[in-house]
């Protein structure tokens, strides 16, 4: 099929309520141009604004982006910094539309411990946005997968200790409620940029049954086409979560 013939098959009253994104390929993207990988970043934002307008725009309800994890943090400094920073940019200048469009913003990891400015911008963000109805917006900042369940299962052994959880009742619907992702659903499709074929800690418990789309496409030339075929081809999967069809 021809790029652009994917929109015209998509099935528009059968969205994927929630779709999941590893947006991965910056570093690369910028290399072949021969430019800093920090440019990679700054067109990564780009293509992300273009995302989050074409995902509400089409009635996808929740919308997780990988944005930055606890690995990268091994990262040179520079680059760091840089992602940091941006994220404050891309606060300052997303958050007017962002709310025009009623869309929530949520995170997901320990934002906490980010530099103070990038804190400040987030906590703004939230607050702003926090009656919002329409798309929620989840980004996933020092977020990493393993240490989110780590996270829910000491909750479980201090309430344990406390007598205030009995082991035999701990189950799927308890760990999930001990989630960064508590209040939302699980994604129904998880698209990775730059062909890479893993999950990199995003996400683990919640994409257990998410259909995968990858993309040898790099995040910054992500657009409105590559989505479509991602949804395109979300639609034609039979999703039968371990049963028979
Ligand atoms: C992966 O590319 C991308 C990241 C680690 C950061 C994602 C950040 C953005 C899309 C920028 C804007 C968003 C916010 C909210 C700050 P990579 O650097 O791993 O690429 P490579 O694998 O080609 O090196």
């Amino acid at each position: 099929m021809d790029k652009t013939d994917y929109e015209k098959s998509v099935n528009f009253s059968k969205i994927p309520r929630h779709i999941a994104i590893i947006m991965d390929g910056n570093g690369r993207w910028a290399n072949r141009k021969f430019m800093p990988r920090t440019m990679g970043h700054k067109a990564g934002m780009e293509a992300l604004h273009r995302t989050v307008e074409t995902c509400a725009r089409i009635k996808v309800a929740f919308l997780s982006v990988y944005a930055f994890s606890t690995e990268n943090w091994k990262r040179p400094p520079e680059e760091v910094n840089y992602l940091m920073q941006l994220l404050v940019e891309y606060i300052d200048k997303e958050i007017d539309e962002l709310h025009r469009n009623n869309i929530k913003i949520m995170i997901t990891g320990d934002y906490a411990a980010l530099p103070v400015q990038c804190v400040k911008g987030v906590e703004k963000a939230l607050d702003r946005t926090k009656n919002n109805t329409g798309m929620i917006l989840n980004i996933a900042l020092n977020y990493g997968s393993r240490r989110e369940i780590v996270r829910a299962v000491r909750i479980i052994a201090e309430k344990s200790l406390n007598n205030e959880i009995n082991p035999a009742d701990i189950d799927e619907d308890l760990i999930g409620s001990l989630l960064y992702t508590q209040n939302i659903p699980d994604p129904d499709l998880l698209i990775r940029t730059a062909g890479e074929m893993r999950i990199s800690n995003f996400m683990l418990w919640q994409v257990a049954y998410t259909e995968l789309f990858v993309t040898p496409v790099m995040w910054p030339d992500f657009d409105r086409s590559i989505l479509m075929q991602a949804i395109w081809n979300y639609q034609q999967r039979e999703r039968r979560f371990g049963g028979l069809k």
